[in-house]
């Protein structure tokens, strides 16, 4: 018998009107607790990821990511953090897909789960499965410290979200995408990553809550632009980089809890065939932080509106298109490249929950 020590906060809704609403807001200090004894001032701390942890990330030479639904995108993500700033090869497969088929597993491979619940039973069944395939060890990101797949895992790292009780997945998505961005970091630091660079990365991951709170005052603005989405029947999300899984994950969440068909695509993909869709009534989301895609970003954004699209587009002010009767701008708080995923999920939560509401 283990007795609980949550308060009857972390399980109740509070002033809000619903959970999905108080887990979005809960998402800065959720971020904060995550990184919580595991960062110093510019660096990671050695045991964030468990005893002789730096032994095992300096033999490992692949990754592979199994996980399902949100905790998917989570790890679409981190295959970009993995290669560019750990320089690991890094794989990512849906659970289901994962368990069912035969496996080469490269020498020093390490299997990550991503799960909000441990419980989910293709990620638990992937791991089983992972056991018997001679990786060099399993580490677990998720957020239930008794689930199944913690217990079952060689290495955990619990992203201390606290209780998601919506069943839209927010909070635990930026939590996971921190956990893993502390992985890379260390997995990093012990392959090609510098000193100036760590703490680089470490000091924005430090910044994001206080940026996600500015993007949380954005609320008013984003119900006032859901409006214009509930009368329509579909909607596409487009990304380039870390933003395209960030797209992918704004499209299951509006899909999931608003019933509108939404689809996301890697913006470079639009013209070989679903611009033939775009027109007035089928709005256009995307993201723009400042970073060396943008302005390819931007050029496919002219092909939408060429086309007679709406654009809604989070953005950098410094890399921004302009706003125009076709193109509405909602402008983010600039933020370094690495942690700009983490920052570009929020609004596009809002956006859903608005549009669901509504
Ligand atoms: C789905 C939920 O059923 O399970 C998603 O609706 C979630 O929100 C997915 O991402 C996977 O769950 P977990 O607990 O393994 O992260």
């Amino acid at each position: 018998v283990r007795t609980s020590t949550l308060t009857a906060d972390a399980v109740e809704r509070g002033a809000f009107r619903h959970f999905m609403a108080k887990e979005i807001h809960e998402q800065p200090a959720a971020i904060a607790e995550t990184l919580e004894g595991r960062v110093s001032d510019d660096r990671i701390l050695p045991e964030a990821l468990g005893p002789d942890a730096s032994r095992l990330l300096a033999d490992v030479r692949r990754v592979q990511i199994v996980a399902c639904g949100t905790s998917y995108h989570a790890g679409l993500v981190a295959r970009y953090w993995f290669e560019s700033i750990a320089g690991l090869p890094c794989d990512v497969e849906v659970a289901s897909e994962f368990r069912y088929r035969a496996h080469v597993v490269a020498p020093d491979t390490l299997f990550v789960t991503l799960s909000q619940s441990g419980e989910t039973a293709d990620t638990l069944a992937a791991l089983r499965e992972a056991k018997t395939l001679g990786y060099r060890a399993t580490l677990a990101i998720c957020n239930v410290p008794e689930s199944s797949l913690v217990r079952e895992s060689d290495r955990v790292m619990m992203t201390r979200a606290g209780p998601e009780i919506g069943v839209a997945s927010t909070k635990a998505f930026t939590t996971q995408l921190t956990a893993l961005l502390l992985t890379v970091i260390a997995a990093g630091r012990a392959h090609q990553l510098g000193r100036d660079e760590e703490a680089r990365l470490v000091r924005a991951l430090r910044q994001i809550p206080r940026q996600i709170e500015t993007v949380l005052g954005l609320e008013p603005r984003i119900e006032t632009l859901a409006e214009a989405f509930i009368d329509k029947h579909h909607t596409l999300f487009l990304g380039r980089g870390t933003q395209y899984p960030v797209a992918m994950e704004g499209a299951l969440k509006l899909k999931e809890i608003s019933y509108i068909h939404a689809e996301a695509y890697p913006a470079g993909e639009l013209k070989h065939g679903p611009l033939a869709l775009v027109d007035a009534d089928m709005p256009v989301v995307t993201a723009a932080p400042n970073n060396d895609l943008v302005e390819k970003l931007k050029s496919n954004l002219q092909e939408v509106r060429a086309r007679g699209g709406r654009l809604y587009v989070f953005a950098d002010p410094a890399a921004a298109p302009a706003a125009s009767d076709d193109c509405q701008v909602i402008a983010l708080p600039s933020v370094d490249e690495a942690v700009a995923p983490l920052l570009y999920s929020v609004p596009l939560q809002l956006l859903a929950y608005h549009v669901a509401v509504l």
